[in-house]
């Protein structure tokens, strides 16, 4: 199969190159010419871990080309993925298809046989529909049909999730666009991966409610370990305890200072605003959005008042500033509401992080970056931890405490043993365990 990409972001690059490794021909287009500069040199423009070597392979194989030409990619490609961003509207929280549609105006222009145009990036219920009639407006006659074919890949392991998913959804309306799209995945076959196949507006649908459920699982098992702290119950104990039944399944319950990232805070306020729009509103997701918002301002105070109720003229060293480990991605990161919030509050944050300080240094102000989570111990008054990197747990305690001017950790993310830290002699707390 032939493979148009358009957009050469997170989804568009991630896809292009496993794609190429199923053994399609693909062209990555990105309006960029930067970018694809940099792609053609072999450059990756985003931390995922495998992709730079997938990349390469493909490039080296002849399956896998960069351009800024959206013509030549859709020229005589089988499918057209659209993969372009979709940020958060200003002002109502509705997902931005400006791209979307403008990508949809340009491919109906190059389209010449028969060509599958399949949304990637995630949208709202009704995008497919409107993409067909873009096209459709522009060429009356062309030979195309459109599908959607949402994304189901978490950062820091997108590789594997595509190459392994759970389950690929596939919305289409004949089957000959059915039939494209089931070549395009025959690989997977192999590892009997389910194909589920469903209308336009279902496929649509499915990637919200899936970003929004897991959303929920977050936000719930956050609110019983607030529970928890309250009554002396572990919340650890509770997860493993609910999650052991299958019809709840233990993954996703691991509290921790509110979810951020680019998808479930985007994408539950675009769901919400959907149902809203429709008149089915969806007021668990809306309760989810706002718990979750609160949780992240209310970790500061956390620190606060395990400090005694202030902490001005304090240091407070922070570990991880990203979302979650293994992505430089600070979009909507607990630490960006977390920081400031303690600096307002008159104490001073040297922070590290493994990947994610380039960014961060351009979203907050007045931190110190330290060069390893060792120096920013250093003769801090208490330790954050924000950010679950691996590379965390593996610190040695007592070096932390030597370096500490007070022996105080705050574990948000719940990576140290609390009878361990505090027998070492530190005044240890986590998020939902006993005190
Ligand atoms: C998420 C979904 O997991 C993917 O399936 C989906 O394809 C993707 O969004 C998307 O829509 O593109 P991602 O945002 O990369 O992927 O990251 P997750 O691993 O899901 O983590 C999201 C947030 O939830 C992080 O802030 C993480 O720390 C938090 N989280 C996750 C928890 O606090 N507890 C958990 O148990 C799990």
């Amino acid at each position: 199969m032939r493979i148009a990409m358009i957009g050469s972001g997170y989804v568009g690059l991630v896809s292009g190159a496993c794609f190429a490794q199923f053994g399609h021909d693909v062209f990555c287009v990105d309006k960029d010419a930067d970018k694809i500069a940099r792609l053609r040199r072999g450059e990756i423009p985003i931390y995922e871990p495998g992709l730079d070597r997938l990349v390469a392979d493909n490039v080296r194989a002849g399956r896998l080309e960069f351009g800024t030409s959206l013509a030549d990619a859709v020229g005589n490609a089988d499918a057209v993925f659209i993969a372009v961003g979709t940020p958060t509207r200003r002002g109502d929280g509705y997902a931005d298809l400006t791209y979307v549609y403008a990508a949809a105006a340009e491919i109906a222009k190059a389209i010449t046989g028969y060509t599958v145009v399949v949304t990637k990036s995630t949208v709202p219920v009704g995008t497919g529909r409107e993409v067909a009639r873009i096209i459709r407006e522009a060429q009356p006659s062309g030979q195309f049909d459109v599908a959607s074919n949402p994304e189901f890949l978490r950062e820091g392991a997108a590789i594997e999730d595509f190459m392994k998913p759970d389950r690929v959804v596939i919305g289409v309306e004949s089957e000959r666009a059915r039939d494209v799209m089931a070549a395009i995945y025959r690989p997977l076959n192999l590892i009997q991966t389910p194909m589920v196949f469903t209308n336009i507006e279902t496929a649509e649908i499915t990637k919200y409610a899936g970003n929004a459920f897991l959303a929920t699982k977050i936000t719930f098992i956050n609110e019983i370990a607030d529970l928890c702290e309250k009554v002396g119950a572990d919340v650890h104990d509770v997860a493993r305890g609910i999650g052991l039944d299958g019809r709840i399944g233990r993954k996703f319950l691991h509290p921790g200072p509110g979810f951020g990232g680019s998808c479930f805070p985007k994408d539950t306020l675009a769901f919400a605003h959907t149902g809203r729009e429709v008149g089915a509103a969806q007021t668990i997701v809306e309760q989810v959005i706002e718990v979750n918002n609160a949780r992240k301002k209310k970790m500061a105070r956390k620190v606060i008042d395990f400090c005694g109720g202030s902490v001005a003229g304090l240091t407070v060293g922070v570990l991880g500033l990203t979302f979650k480990p293994n992505t430089d991605d600070m979009r909507d990161a607990p630490s960006l509401d977390i920081v400031p919030a303690l600096q307002a509050a008159g104490a001073k944050i040297v922070a590290f992080d493994p990947e994610g300080m380039t960014e961060a240094a351009k979203l907050l102000s007045g931190v110190t970056f330290a060069k390893t989570a060792y120096e920013a111990a250093t003769q801090a008054d208490v330790l954050v931890v924000i950010t679950e990197w691996h590379e965390f747990r593996g610190l040695d305690p007592r070096r932390i405490k030597e370096a500490m001017r007070q022996p105080r950790i705050v574990d948000l993310r719940n990576i140290f043993d609390p009878e361990e830290m505090r027998g070492l002699g530190f005044s240890y707390e986590g998020v939902g365990r006993p005190r």
